[in-house]
């Protein structure tokens, strides 16, 4: 039984078994690309084989800075946007508690150029210890960069000469005005190989550092992420998840369903759909293609845009991401006397009844002619996480190649950069 599996039953009112077969000789080329780099954007295919799966010093190493981080500090500021920012995000929120801050507060910068937000943070900190991860794999980013300049100056203000003790960098080995400051100022940094672009670089020091300062075991998501590409390399088209899912996605996308809905049902979750809405979004939309993501949080927005997928223009698909084994349940009470009408729902657990949310959705979502997928996932664990992440990041290449478009570039993004800079006044 895999710990992530992907189940299509009730796919096939809209998908036949055939057409998934047809398209499997596509998929399977797809994956061969992947393995001997031989695709569009072969040259940022380095997530694939990724170097720190190997790696275990590395691993060790983010350890013991982390330690070395809550040690002197109350509060770490990660400073960084899109894929040097979602990742981590993701992971912190999924396996983090949803009430217990953890020892080390983890706060995000400049993911946002929100004055209100940046200068309530500035403020917030005055009176905290605290240090910096800033990351960014070009090292030029205006958001980090200017955030950088903000936030360095707080720290100097406070620690004067010590402050320098206080910054991490991770960006490129060479490349980047990042690096340059990080070799003058002696800050302590990690690296992004080259051949991993922001969005695919969660499972490099970009993710592992903040996860780790949140206490989270960093080796258990990367066997999670190791496994899942052993089984993406091991499988036949049938078994294997990955391509199936690639293939469903692409069917669906020229039987004009072109918004793929993802969906979960525990609030933990709304920012991995955050980092997928980026995975998919940055590396399929181009060229005029690509299916565009989308997310709900349930049974919240059964409540809000239930009612548009219900009843909307046919041009969705959902893909839910259900948790098998929730962390924690419990029985609802039964209480003698209650007027609130509620007795159906008496010794049946919590978890049960979202479970029945689910299913009740789903089923009227397909009558209303939208096709669901399910990923089932045992559990919400580290390792649940690192096969997640692989599982999506290896789909999203596929599905580019099955698309025809490069999943690795994202030149689309430097057109509001001009904009913005002219308007700013940039040389
Ligand atoms: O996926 C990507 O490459 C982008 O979303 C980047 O992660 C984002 O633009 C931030 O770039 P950088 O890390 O170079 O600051």
């Amino acid at each position: 039984m895999r710990e992530i599996h992907l189940n299509y039953e009730e796919l096939f009112k809209f998908v036949s078994k055939e057409e998934l077969e047809e398209r499997s000789t596509a998929a399977l080329l797809a994956r061969t690309k992947l393995i001997e780099k031989t695709g569009l954007g072969n040259d940022y295919i380095g997530w694939f084989n990724n170097p720190f799966f190997k790696e275990e010093g590395v691993w060790d190493e983010i350890l013991a800075v982390s330690k070395q981080i809550r040690e002197q500090s109350q509060v770490l500021v990660v400073i960084g946007i899109g894929g040097s920012y979602l990742g981590a995000k993701a992971a912190i929120e999924m396996l983090g508690s949803y009430f217990h801050k953890p020892e080390l507060e983890i706060v995000f910068a400049e993911h946002t150029l929100s004055s209100t937000y940046t200068k309530a943070l500035l403020d917030y900190l005055a009176d905290k210890d605290f240090s910096i991860n800033v990351i960014s794999k070009s090292g030029t980013t205006t958001e980090p960069a200017l955030a950088f300049r903000l936030f360095y100056e707080l720290l100097k203000e406070k620690y004067g000469r010590d402050a320098n003790k206080r910054v991490y960098v991770t960006t490129d080995p060479e490349a980047g005005l990042l690096r340059q400051i990080a070799k003058k100022e002696k800050f302590k940094s990690f690296y992004i190989p080259s051949d991993i672009g922001g969005r695919y670089s969660v499972l490099t020091p970009v993710g592992l550092l903040p996860m780790a300062c949140a206490g989270i075991p960093i080796k258990e998501v990367m066997r999670g992420a190791i496994q899942a590409h052993q089984d993406f390399l091991a499988s036949s088209f049938w078994e294997n998840d990955m391509l199936i899912y690639a293939s469903i996605r692409h069917i669906l996308f020229e039987k004009n369903k072109k918004i793929e809905i993802f969906v979960n049902y525990e609030p933990n979750m709304v920012y991995l759909s955050e980092w997928l809405k980026q995975l998919f979004g940055e590396s399929e939309g181009k060229e005029g293609l690509g299916l565009f993501p989308a997310s709900v949080l349930n049974s919240t927005d059964l409540h809000s845009m239930g009612q548009y997928i219900q009843e909307g223009p046919r041009i969705l698909f959902e893909t839910i991401l259900k948790i098998k084994e929730p962390t924690v349940d419990f029985t609802v009470p039964k209480v003698r006397g209650a007027d609130d009408k509620l007795q159906f729902l008496e010794e049946k657990t919590m978890d049960f009844i979202n479970e029945q949310a689910f299913m009740g959705a789903m089923y009227a979502h397909i009558e209303g002619e939208v096709p669901n997928i399910v990923l089932e996932i045992e559990k919400v664990s580290p390792f649940h996480f690192g096969y997640l992440v692989m599982f999506f990041m290896i789909s999203c290449g596929v599905s580019g190649y099955l698309l025809g478009v490069n999943p690795f570039n994202q030149e689309g993004v430097e057109a509001y950069k001009k904009k913005m800079f002219a308007l700013l006044g940039k040389e």
